[in-house]
């Protein structure tokens, strides 16, 4: 491919989603819709005759247009050279990454919780506990609370802004639910917990890596003795670009672009064993599970 060809394409795409989000807001003016609407359907994702986007089965409209803006406000970001590309996502764009975490709650409890040896059972005590790390607007937080009712969750982020969209995400849920889950503002390298959890839930992208490192550390001193860690990392192996595209992504959200043999390695050193990396259907991070040494 020559550079002329990357321009070429580039465009298209950055074009497309911007389309994408004046269609899927419905709110500019009526002929920035319609040329943006023709553009969808010269795609075939606009149904001219229904006045709609097609196959939207898991997503409103609107979330189709806060993921488009999301990729554009990330990418915009990087090209003014401001470094923030995480932080320069909309509110909007921010809960929709929230709502697509939180499925991994269920994905959990029904793919991944089979095979980890007395988890379960510790999940269904009464004063179970579980860490999300980077909880950010706090849905995945609230969703492992909807999916296990004995469960209490803390969530620790470093950003205020998306300390105070975990705390609206709460607002909205039956107290029942809110009343355990509870949000921090920390970094998870000066984590210090004295009462243990059962389960940690760790997303490596998004974490600088000197944080992962010395969190790494603090998480194993902080998990009790049979609990689970799970460290959420990228995929990469399959396909030179995509692999490229991952890293790149990653290092520009100040995150740390780990597969799972350094996830492993760097499990191994903290203090956990029984380290595995678990296939996870396309699209979703990797998964490496580790564990804390149970009491003899
Ligand atoms: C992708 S977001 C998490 C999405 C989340 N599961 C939800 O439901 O919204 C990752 C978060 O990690 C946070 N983060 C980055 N470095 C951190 C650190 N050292 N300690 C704690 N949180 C951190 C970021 O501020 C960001 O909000």
């Amino acid at each position: 491919m020559e550079v002329a060809d990357v321009l070429h394409r580039g465009e298209h795409a950055a074009w497309s989603l911007a389309a994408l989000t004046v269609v899927g807001r419905g709110d500019g003016p009526p002929a920035l819709m319609r040329s943006a609407a023709e553009l969808l359907a010269a795609l075939g994702v606009f149904d001219t005759a229904d006045g709609a986007l097609r196959g939207l089965e898991h997503s409103t409209p609107h979330q189709v247009a806060a993921q488009a803006a999301g990729t554009l406000f990330k990418t915009a970001a990087v090209a003014r050279g401001d470094g923030a590309a995480w932080s320069a996502q909309t509110d909007e764009a921010l809960r929709a990454q929230g709502r697509a975490s939180a499925q991994g709650a269920r994905a959990f409890a029904q793919l991944a919780l089979p095979s980890m040896p007395d988890l379960a059972r510790a999940l269904e005590r009464p004063g179970a506990r579980m860490l999300d790390v980077g909880t950010g607007v706090g849905a995945l937080a609230v969703a492992y609370a909807e999916v296990f009712p004995q469960l209490r969750v803390l969530g620790i982020d470093v950003l205020d802004r998306s300390l105070g969209l975990a705390r609206q995400t709460l607002a909205e849920v039956p107290d029942e639910i809110a009343q355990r889950v509870t949000f921090r503002r920390l970094d998870v390298a000066e984590l210090v917990d004295t009462e243990g959890f059962d389960l940690v839930w760790l997303p490596a992208p998004f974490i600088p890596e000197p944080a992962l490192r010395a969190g790494l550390r603090r998480l194993a001193d902080a998990t009790r003795p049979g609990g689970w860690i799970m460290v959420g990392h990228g995929k990469y192996g399959q396909d030179a670009v995509e692999d490229a595209l991952n890293r790149f992504q990653t290092v520009t959200y100040g995150g740390t672009p780990l597969d799972g043999p350094t996830a492993t390695a760097w499990l191994h050193d903290a203090g956990f064993d029984s380290t595995r990396t678990v296939p996870t259907p396309p699209g979703s991070p990797a998964i490496t599970f580790a564990r804390r040494t149970p009491r003899a």
